[in-house]
């Protein structure tokens, strides 16, 4: 049961919960307040039976106006990534922890938000119940929102990246930077590096899959 003086998502969650009727079902969402300013919820997309599951942290600007998750500048480094890492498309699902953009008007430019805690957990219950529609084998949190949406507040990307942990909703469970963390790297070599290594978490996550 979920605390009723929180805000929740718990009450808007259909009772078929499978992705399609969850897909339908978040556009009425008013579990927390930033759908008063998003273009529309977004959603996860992929394989319905994906064997890795990856969680972002929010829409950002082209993913709130197109409705589809990860399909921007961050979204790019991402296929790239995973690519390289032998991740094939249909092996993946890919959402994030809160479905609607948050942001700051400035001028005409909408600028991305962080999350707090409160709209993180209030989102909770979408992410649930595409873990428990996906069923994935590996769970992967990209950055510290999709990493305590998932894990806690304890968990810190520095310390605890690349490491595996037992989690409710799959086998594994893998925290790594969000790749818009990498497009923010000033300087080519440094980002370079930080890339390879975004790369190598994901080649980790490639191994803990049974079929290969
Ligand atoms: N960043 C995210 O965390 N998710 C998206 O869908 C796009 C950018």
């Amino acid at each position: 049961m979920h605390d009723v003086r929180k805000p929740s998502a718990a009450l808007y969650l259909p009772q078929r919960r499978t992705i399609p009727a969850l897909q339908q079902a978040v556009q009425f969402c008013k579990g927390c307040d930033l759908y008063k300013h998003a273009t529309q919820a977004v959603f996860g997309r992929g394989a319905r039976k994906a064997q890795v599951l990856l969680v972002g942290e929010q829409p950002g600007d082209q993913e709130d106006l197109r409705g589809i998750p990860f399909i921007g500048p961050a979204g790019r480094v991402l296929d790239q990534a995973l690519a390289e890492a032998g991740i094939e498309r249909d092996m993946v699902y890919i959402t994030n922890a809160v479905k609607h953009f948050k942001f700051e008007e400035r001028g005409r430019r909408r600028i991305h938000k962080k999350p707090g805690m409160g709209e993180i957990a209030a989102c909770r219950p979408w992410l649930e119940a595409e873990m428990e529609a996906v069923q994935p084998e590996v769970l992967v949190a990209l950055g510290a929102s999709a990493a305590k949406s998932l894990a806690g507040k304890e968990i810190k990307i520095t310390r605890d990246r690349g490491k595996l942990f037992p989690h409710p909703y799959a086998k594994s469970f893998i925290a790594t930077v969000h790749p818009s963390s990498l497009l923010r790297i000033p300087d080519a070599e440094e980002k370079k590096i930080e890339y390879a290594r975004f790369v190598e978490d994901l080649r980790f996550v490639r191994q803990q899959l049974t079929s290969q």
